[in-house]
């Protein structure tokens, strides 16, 4: 059982579900540009129609009622509320407030992210964050967005899964802007990412009373296979450890511990000596101010043993082991209790999960269900290690991802990660079978009834 008023919620983001990408005064993002790009999708598809939600967020509401959540994470798309002379556009204001109004009807807590992914592409043409201006131009978006919301919202997360905008949209490039950067340019933009973060903090507690604040970075844990304790020190090494010649883009500390523990770890000054950006004792303030979780996306992870040597090895996967409809998401439970664990061991902040879920192949059967097994399987699986670990840490909430099937940015719409299928033309949503699921651990404040 999870403690009295634990945050059980469902996550989505703007450009995954709203569509109405034209109209209202929303500027292009950087995705609708790189939707446009043949190739860049996997089927071709974009964020302009997707759940619709900007016309039927009543619906999403009751949806988000009926499942019983008592919150909602969600994103607001920065081109609908801030023009491209930067002023405020009161059609996207009014929005989000509608939104947020109609989940305090049903008492269901706003938990809002201010940026997951979709910068205005004029702010991308400015050079995105590797030029100082946006600093200025992120603080503004948030100085009108918090201001636009006091009263309705107090939960914010400040950016979503760096490591995706950084790493995919900047190393891989199979994210949006999908524009290369060598090490020195992909330093600057982190750096300046975290003093976006950083501003954002000030302004969040400038303009909202009671507020909480977060950030939302993603991770892949390394799990250890028995109880050795070595074992379980050097999966916690690498967990939190950097590599320049291997995806350090994607890595936990790199971001983590600027805002945690108020400084780059050593690792990174030790290895990126020649390609530092200035890095000045009031940034470092200025990204480490408190804030209240630390929000985590976790999906899956690897399983590791010691070799006859004592070195960390990663055991393969067994063939044909479990996963889910999309490469990169093997069935690993037990991520759920060694990333919290581990955050909380280094950073000393209550956890909340602010992504978990399956893609799955979903679709509606002739009974007119959708029946998704696997979906609640993955569910139940992964929070029982969660229930195991908030045993011994504090853990505050876990958000499902994702309420709907929705744009799962390169591979389109043919991906399916929701609690709702959502039918694209007719935008006819059909809860699954695991949203009934999810909808009796809530009521039932956790998974322990079914052990
Ligand atoms: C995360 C991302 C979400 C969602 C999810 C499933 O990386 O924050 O927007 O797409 O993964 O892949």
């Amino acid at each position: 059982m999870f403690k009295k008023g634990f945050i059980f919620g469902a996550a989505t983001a703007a450009y995954q579900i709203e569509g109405s990408t034209n109209i209202d005064g929303r500027v292009k993002s950087i995705w609708d540009t790189f939707c446009e790009k043949k190739g860049n999708i996997l089927d071709g598809s974009d964020g302009s129609i997707v759940c619709n939600s900007y016309k039927d967020y009543k619906d999403d509401v009751r949806l988000l009622h009926e499942l019983n959540v008592n919150s909602y994470r969600f994103s607001i798309a920065w081109g609908r509320v801030i023009d491209e002379n930067n002023q405020i556009n009161p059609k996207g204001i009014e929005y989000y407030q509608n939104l947020c109004k109609e989940l305090k009807k049903y008492n269901i807590e706003p938990y809002v992210t201010l940026y997951h992914w979709d910068m205005p592409q004029w702010i991308m043409d400015k050079g995105g964050f590797l030029n100082d201006e946006i600093l200025e131009l992120f603080s503004h978006y948030v100085d009108v967005v918090t201001k636009s919301l006091n009263g309705l919202v107090k939960n914010y997360i400040t950016i979503n899964e760096p490591q995706c905008i950084i790493f995919m949209g900047h190393d891989t490039c199979l994210f949006a802007p999908g524009i290369k950067y060598n090490d020195k340019e992909m330093l600057k933009a982190i750096h300046n990412l975290l003093k976006c973060h950083g501003h954002a903090v000030s302004i969040i507690r400038k303009n909202v009373k009671n507020s909480t604040i977060g950030f939302a970075p993603c991770s892949r844990p390394m799990i250890p296979t028995n109880n050795n304790p070595i074992l379980y020190k050097k999966c916690y090494e690498k967990y939190f450890s950097i590599n320049r010649n291997f995806e350090y883009a994607n890595s936990v500390s790199i971001y983590s511990d600027p805002i945690f523990l108020g400084d780059y770890p050593k690792e990174y000054y030790l290895q990126f000596k020649d390609v530092l950006p200035t890095i000045t004792k009031e940034d470092l303030e200025l990204i480490s101010q408190p804030i209240d979780y630390i929000y985590q996306n976790i999906y899956t992870g690897n399983y590791y043993s010691l070799d006859k040597d004592g070195n960390l090895i990663q055991n393969p996967f067994d063939f044909g082991f479990r996963e889910g409809n999309i490469d990169w998401l093997q069935v690993v439970p037990e991520a759920l209790y060694y990333a919290p664990k581990f955050l909380y061991e280094r950073y000393k902040k209550p956890i909340i999960i602010s992504e978990n879920g399956l893609c799955n192949v979903d679709f509606v059967s002739l009974d007119g269900h959708v029946h998704d097994p696997q979906r609640i399987d993955y569910i139940e699986r992964y929070l029982i290690e969660l229930d195991k670990v908030a045993k011994e840490i504090p853990v505050e909430g876990y958000f499902y991802w994702s309420l709907f099937d929705n744009f799962e940015w390169n591979s389109g719409l043919r991906k399916r990660f929701g609690l709702v299928h959502v039918d694209y033309k007719t935008n006819k949503r059909t809860p699954k079978d695991s949203y009934y699921f999810y909808r009796d651990i809530i009521k039932r404040g956790g998974v322990n009834w079914i052990l």
